[in-house]
């Protein structure tokens, strides 16, 4: 596989979109950043640029907002001239036990997770078919095997999931776009409850959790996986 590929992490300041673009930046690809938090983009820009004392470009934009897609479409071209691959990565994790489920709990997850994503790649989509590009979204292995508390984030994962499949078909031939199913790297409700994070781990076949570059060898072999696509590979269930 070629190297130098300009690729756009999405939700790249968030623990996993770190550990993706540096290792994409390691092995001599371009990473374009987006995420909402400024300072957090420009710091992690400094650490990936292409070239030494050049820092990768980003675009500062809150996916909750119409446009969003668009305008980092429009801006991560101005930065690298075009986006060969895009690495999906972003979005929150809220806990919304049923009870106390919301509308706007629903509208939130599915617009950041699942309806901006699906428009990105659109927007981008010229690019991708130039370069016979890919696509890498990470969705959750609880999309199939579901956990409590957490309906509006699983339906937003599983909306990503249709959605991405049918862009797959869309986009083939020149457009490959797949997606990693995780099971659980960081337990953002493990300090609420410390048994937790071993009741959990316990439970999988493996007897743990798994690491941030576990998920990024799986991620990786994706965007190279030149006879994959419409895929949803599990890791870590
Ligand atoms: N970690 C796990 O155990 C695990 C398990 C299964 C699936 N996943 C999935 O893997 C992906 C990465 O997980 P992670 O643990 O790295 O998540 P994370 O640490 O919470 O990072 C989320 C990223 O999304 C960005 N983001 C959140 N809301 C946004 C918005 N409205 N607009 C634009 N960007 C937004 C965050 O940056 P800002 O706050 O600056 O915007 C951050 O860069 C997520 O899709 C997650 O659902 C993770």
């Amino acid at each position: 596989m070629q190297r130098g590929r300009r690729v756009l992490v999405v939700g790249a300041t968030g623990r996993l979109g770190v550990a993706v673009a540096h290792a994409l930046a390691q092995r001599g690809d371009r990473v374009v950043l987006t995420a909402r938090d400024p300072g957090r983009l420009q710091a992690l820009a400094a650490e990936v640029g292409h070239e030494p004392g050049a820092p990768a470009a980003f675009v500062q934009a809150d996916l909750l907002e119409d446009g969003a897609p668009e305008a980092i479409a429009e801006s991560a071209r101005r930065a690298v001239g075009q986006v060969d691959d895009v690495v999906l990565a972003c979005g929150p994790f809220p806990r919304t036990p049923l009870d106390a489920l919301r509308r706007d709990d629903l509208r939130h997850t599915l617009t950041v997770h699942a309806i901006a994503p699906l428009l990105l790649v659109q927007a981008l989509a010229a690019d991708l078919t130039g370069s016979r590009g890919a696509v890498v979204a990470l969705t959750d292995a609880g999309v199939t095997r579901p956990y409590t508390n957490h309906v509006a984030y699983l339906t937003a994962k599983g909306a990503l999931q249709a959605g991405l499949r049918a862009l797959s078909v869309e986009l083939a031939p020149e457009v490959r776009v797949n997606m990693v199913a995780l099971g659980i790297v960081a337990d953002p409700e493990a300090d609420a409850d410390p048994l937790r994070l071993h009741r959990l781990a316990t439970r999988t076949p493996l007897g743990r959790f798994g690491s941030p570059e576990e998920v990024v060898h799986v991620v990786l072999s994706l965007l190279d996986a030149t006879w994959a696509t419409g895929e949803i590979w599990g890791v870590g269930r």
